[in-house]
């Protein structure tokens, strides 16, 4: 049974969506994680971002090895570990997407506006995705370390704590009331407590991530958005500063936890 499952999530994480849910169930949860992450097929997209680091595009015809994401130009090797952190350049905290946005526009010039209005996983927001999972795979293994004395990283972490227990929408939900309790799960998902240091590591250091019940990898961004969703509320703005903030209070509470990135999940 288990060598059977391995092998599945091996060779095609489709066939596996859609037998996943009768073979986990007999499994321990646990394990089961444990073995997606054995064969992780978001190194297809690594693989897909490095390439398109190196490769000259857009209306520049310039690579992205001169991008600057906070140590210095064409330094990727633990950078996503330190975002979202303030740039002088934009004057703007940043996370990787809208950091790689800034790079993409200016090395290259791809509009932002292609990706901020653009779709998941098609076109030049979809490219973001892979360079994001080569970057953030850069981190694997690293500490979470986002500077919290920057007095601008912490007003967005501020903003992003009032975001995450601010109610709003039809249901009248916050981000809390979901995540803000011990030992919850949605089928195979572990639902983390964000508002505890473990939990914020757990959220923040395992997306961008795999998913392999649709087959899709799914960047931080992609995630708040379908969380604004569940929660009922209004679209948020592709790289917005509410993602952001959110992102600045997810990552900085969970500051020292490990970065798995890129993660696979259910
Ligand atoms: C109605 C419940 C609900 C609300 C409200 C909600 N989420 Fe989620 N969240 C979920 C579920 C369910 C998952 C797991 C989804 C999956 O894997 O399909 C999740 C997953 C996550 C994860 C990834 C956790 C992990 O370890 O994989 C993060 C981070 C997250 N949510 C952040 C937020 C933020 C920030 C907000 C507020 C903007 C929010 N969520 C609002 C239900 C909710």
């Amino acid at each position: 049974m288990r060598k059977k499952l391995l092998a599945t999530v091996v060779g095609t994480a489709a066939v596996l969506a859609a037998s996943s849910m009768t073979s986990a169930q007999e499994l321990n949860f646990d394990e089961y994680r444990q073995m997606l992450r054995d064969g992780n097929p978001a190194e297809l997209f690594e693989m897909e971002g490095e390439e398109l680091w190196v490769t000259a595009r857009g209306p520049k015809n310039a690579t992205l090895e001169q991008c600057d994401l906070g140590l210095g130009p064409g330094v990727v090797e633990g950078a996503a570990a330190q975002m979202p952190r303030y740039f002088a350049d934009t004057d703007k905290v940043q996370d990787l997407e809208s950091r790689l946005m800034t790079c993409m526009e200016t090395l290259q010039g791809i509009d932002s506006k292609e990706i901020i209005d653009g779709r998941f996983r098609q076109g030049e927001r979809g490219k973001v995705a892979a360079i994001v999972a080569y970057v953030t795979g850069q981190s694997h293994g690293h500490k979470i370390n986002v500077d919290l004395s920057d007095p601008k990283v912490k007003d967005m972490y501020d903003l992003g704590e009032k975001a995450f227990f601010y109610r709003t929408g039809a249901m009248d939900f916050s981000c809390a009331s979901c995540h803000s309790q011990d030992g919850l799960r949605i089928r195979a998902t572990g639902l983390p407590n964000i508002t505890t240091p473990e939990g914020a590591a757990e959220g923040w250091g395992s997306w961008p991530a795999y998913r392999v019940s649709n087959s899709q990898f799914w960047t931080m961004q992609h995630r708040l958005w379908d969380c604004f969703r569940q929660q009922r509320t209004a679209e948020p703005i592709f790289g917005s500063d509410v993602t952001i903030a959110l992102s600045v209070y997810m990552a900085g509470k969970g500051n020292g936890g490990e970065a798995v990135w890129p993660g696979v999940k259910r």
